[in-house]
């Protein structure tokens, strides 16, 4: 009996060693998310714990930092404090990450910059992933000028986020293109904080200060803006879609697109939020101790609706709809 006792703690020992040998194993990734403002944020966060699950050998800290740029910049330091293998930033705003990066390299972590921007030197960072926020804008912008065919019209914009790398970029790309269209007039821009509250309470304040005849064109920095502002249109009585107001939109999320299938949203730029296969990718990588690029690009693509025939963006059907994979 003692033998057999015996035997048994020898083995529940055995398996306590192995189990925590393999949590030792784990590579510890701590990511700050911006938030959940918006669908696309809510697909992004849910790729993050597919990827780097346990079974992937990561274990995985995602922090809702809920657009709080403070508390972002506490949760890296906690990081650091607690010696994780890999740091990931999403960063809420452009500005402000001199310090903490600094102190992410001081302390030897490797830091990946994903989805969004930094206005920091890339000495201070190893890598980024994210999309070009910039060519985003340009391409909503071209997909209009080609739409409109030297059509004058009156523009009303709600942005994402103030200081967000997203925001700053779309509207750099979108006016670029205004640039060189003297018949088109930038009536008003304001901040709707990629959310679909925000959306609504912009829209809802345009069309009090401008009315109805005050704007032909809407451009929304994401899909959750451009349901809100649908939703102070329809409760004024305003149409949109062809022959109509004009929605524009950016994220191209499953809901966004069936909207543009809908021939409600008359063109939508796409921003992939399916980003972590390639952080992991980076990761992988940087442990074999190879080189790793600068940044990486996440493709992606511009759609419009049916009917609309375009050289710029991809024309929207139920084919195209059945092939997307968010
Ligand atoms: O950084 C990506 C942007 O942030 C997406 O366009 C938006 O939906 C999100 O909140």
């Amino acid at each position: 009996m003692k033998k057999i006792l015996a035997l048994v703690c020898a083995l529940a020992m055995l398996s306590c060693m192995f189990v925590t040998a393999q949590a030792e194993d784990l590579l510890k990734i701590g990511y700050v998310q911006v938030g959940h403002e918006s669908d696309w944020r809510m697909a992004n966060t849910q790729n993050y714990f597919d990827v780097f699950t346990k079974e992937a050998g990561f274990e995985l800290e995602l922090i809702d930092c809920d657009n709080d740029h403070a508390l972002q910049l506490a949760k890296v330091r906690e990081f650091i404090n607690k010696d994780f293998d890999y740091i990931v930033i999403d960063p809420i705003q452009e500005a402000g990450w001199d310090d903490v990066l600094k102190e992410v390299q001081e302390a030897g972590i490797p830091c990946i910059i994903a989805d969004r921007a930094v206005a920091a030197s890339d000495e201070l960072y190893t890598t980024a992933v994210g999309t070009d926020m910039t060519a985003e804008g340009v391409t909503a912008g071209k997909w209009l000028e080609e739409y409109l065919a030297g059509k004058e019209v009156k523009i009303l914009v709600i942005e994402g986020s103030t200081g967000s790398s997203a925001a700053i970029g779309r509207a750099e790309g979108f006016n670029q293109v205004a640039a060189d269209h003297p018949e088109w007039t930038i009536v008003d821009s304001q901040d709707g904080d990629f959310t679909q509250n925000g959306g609504q309470a912009v829209m809802e304040s345009f069309i009090k200060t401008y009315g109805a005849d005050g704007f032909d064109v809407v451009v929304c920095h994401n899909d959750n803006e451009a349901y809100g502002a649908m939703d102070a249109m329809d409760a004024a009585g305003i149409k949109y879609g062809v022959g109509e107001k004009i929605i524009i939109s950016f994220d191209a999320t499953n809901e966004g697109l069936t909207r543009t299938l809908a021939g409600k949203i008359l063109c939508n730029v796409e921003c992939n939020p399916i980003q972590a296969v390639i952080v992991m990718n980076v990761i992988k990588a940087l442990q074999a101790g190879e080189e790793v690029a600068k940044f990486t690009l996440v493709p992606d693509e511009g759609f419009c609706a049916p009917g609309i025939e375009s050289a710029i963006v991809t024309t929207m059907s139920e084919e195209v709809m059945a092939r997307r994979a968010y």
